[in-house]
């Protein structure tokens, strides 16, 4: 098994953009409550932050978050999480069954992405249960300086300065119907092309994602886009993808690995067929005007096999349950890291992105109540990754890979690569090896011209692909210096062994 990446400076694929680390904070389970914010905890600040938190979600590189919801959303009053605490409402929220306290809300998450550094929000209107009025007003009051009844309600609620959010999510998976206010492609469009006009009346700033499907297999997908676009194209920037990839079963029962892991064929797949949507559409439109893709939900979900149960019962509404707590292992981190290589190789198309979700919801980051937090296996190449490429410019894959044969996507590159020029001219080169048992010899061709000196590379790896980070060994899977890496400065290559089931970042300075 071997793969060699030819590395040209010439070819450029696009810059990576800074919103291709973004993540995501939903009300839903133990994301906000106990994840986020807990005040009393030993690590909180004033405002009932968690500090430890705060410091893994610096250490994790996530840029733009992605608010309140998801499914969440969909019944969302805003205004129940504003002005003061002891005057907020206690609400029903029926995408997860739970109470919603509104104890944390707009002003809040505000105050959280400063502390956390100035980390960008993302803001999703209620296209649901709401509509165009309800989204003028939430514009309004964020972004209006003041003067009028909305925005002077925001200053009297301590934001003396607009919250000047510029990325707004058109409402969440509509196409869905699980989602509370579910529409027609017909419908959503009409409702997402005015919502989006109105918007730009107040401010026309603001950057629009409408939805696009919430899965590739969904039976209105393709269909969904083009009428989608067709109605919002010139007024909306994004359109937005969600996937979430679990081992399918095999007809004995056993997990099909061999196409969990090659998972980013399907996102790939996924990301080329709506950016042909979009060029048909301008085309259709004769527009000059260019929507990108905002893959704004993106992660393993072991949906199938919750082990938790969303709540029932009329008389059953629990605060903050434990909900999507999935556990990751060496094997998930392995798809995660393809997940983010091929976000990377489509870089042209692909100008946000939202890891989902941030803290205890299918999170790189867990958390005990009152105790302490720590990284998933997902939050290694994340981090790696974000530290790596953010500021640089990906270039052209040129990849040559011996091939492993996966039952659900056929024969497919047994290694999937990417590699970025770093801001600094450092070259980062992400790697994953997708064969359950054989190690592959990678070689990174280097450019020509360029000596490198040092390369240093670090792995995701586990003899068990199953071994997980738990609340009882925090560190049980943690990358490690791969010492295999060498510099050929003659050949002018890098290589290095991949084992079987694997993740790597090279820098090669
Ligand atoms: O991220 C969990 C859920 O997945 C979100 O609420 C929804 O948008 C998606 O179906």
């Amino acid at each position: 098994n071997a793969a060699r990446l030819v590395v040209d400076d010439d070819f450029e694929v696009a810059p990576v953009d800074d919103r291709l680390f973004g993540s995501f904070v939903e009300h839903l389970g133990r994301c906000v409550y106990t994840g986020i914010y807990e005040p009393g905890h030993p690590t909180a600040d004033e405002h009932g932050f968690r500090g430890d938190v705060i410091d893994l979600v610096k250490e994790l590189g996530a840029t733009t978050i992605r608010y309140p919801g998801g499914n969440f959303v969909s019944g969302y009053r805003w205004e129940d999480g504003v002005g003061p605490k002891r005057d907020r409402p206690r609400r029903l929220d029926l995408a997860w069954h739970s109470t919603e306290t509104n104890e944390f809300g707009l002003h809040e998450m505000a105050q959280w992405l400063e502390a956390t550094g100035g980390n960008e929000l993302m803001e999703a209107v209620n296209l649901g249960t709401r509509g165009l009025e309800e989204a003028l007003d939430l514009l309004e009051y964020a972004n209006v300086p003041g003067g009028t009844a909305m925005s002077e309600r925001r200053r009297a609620n301590g934001a003396d300065r607009p919250f000047d959010i510029r990325m707004w999510c058109l409402g969440n998976e509509m196409d869905g119907p699980w989602q509370l206010g579910h529409k027609s492609a017909e419908d959503y469009g009409t409702l997402a092309a005015s919502v989006a006009a109105g918007m730009r009346q107040i401010d026309p700033g603001v950057e629009l994602v409408v939805c696009g499907s919430s899965a590739h297999g969904m039976p209105t997908f393709g269909a969904w886009e083009r009428t989608v676009l067709e109605k919002t194209y010139e007024n909306v920037d994004f359109i937005s993808c969600h996937a979430y990839y679990q081992p399918f079963l095999n007809a004995d029962g056993t997990r099909d690995m061999a196409s969990f892991l090659a998972s980013g064929v399907d996102m790939d797949g996924f990301i080329t067929d709506v950016a042909a949507v979009i060029d048909a559409v301008k085309a259709q439109l004769k527009s000059t005007h260019d929507v990108y893709i905002s893959f704004d939900e993106w992660n393993v979900w072991y949906q199938g096999e919750e082990p938790s149960k969303v709540p029932e019962g009329i008389g059953n509404w629990p605060v903050a349950p434990r909900l999507l707590e999935d556990v990751y292992t060496a094997a998930d981190a392995v798809v995660f890291g393809d997940l983010m290589i091929t976000l990377l190789k489509n870089a042209d198309r692909v100008h946000a992105a939202s890891l989902a979700q941030l803290v205890n919801v299918i999170a790189p980051i867990m958390t005990e109540p009152g105790g302490p937090a720590w990284r998933q296996t997902t939050f290694y190449p994340f981090a790696t990754t974000a530290r790596l490429a953010k500021g640089g410019t990906v270039l052209e894959p040129k990849l040559a890979a011996g091939s492993v044969d996966t039952p659900r996507y056929g024969e497919v590159d047994g290694v999937n690569a990417v590699a970025v020029r770093r801001a600094d001219g450092t070259l980062a080169v992400f790697a994953v090896n997708r064969s359950l048992d054989e190690a592959a010899q990678f070689e990174v061709r280097l450019p020509e011209g360029r000596r490198a000196g040092e390369v240093e590379a670090i792995t995701l790896h586990d003899d068990d692909v199953f071994a997980a980070n738990t609340l009882a060994d925090q560190n049980r899977v943690t990358p490690y210096a791969n010492g295999t890496a060498a510099v050929d400065a003659e050949a002018g290559t890098v290589r290095v062994t991949l084992p079987p089931v694997s993740w790597t970042a090279l820098h090669v300075r």
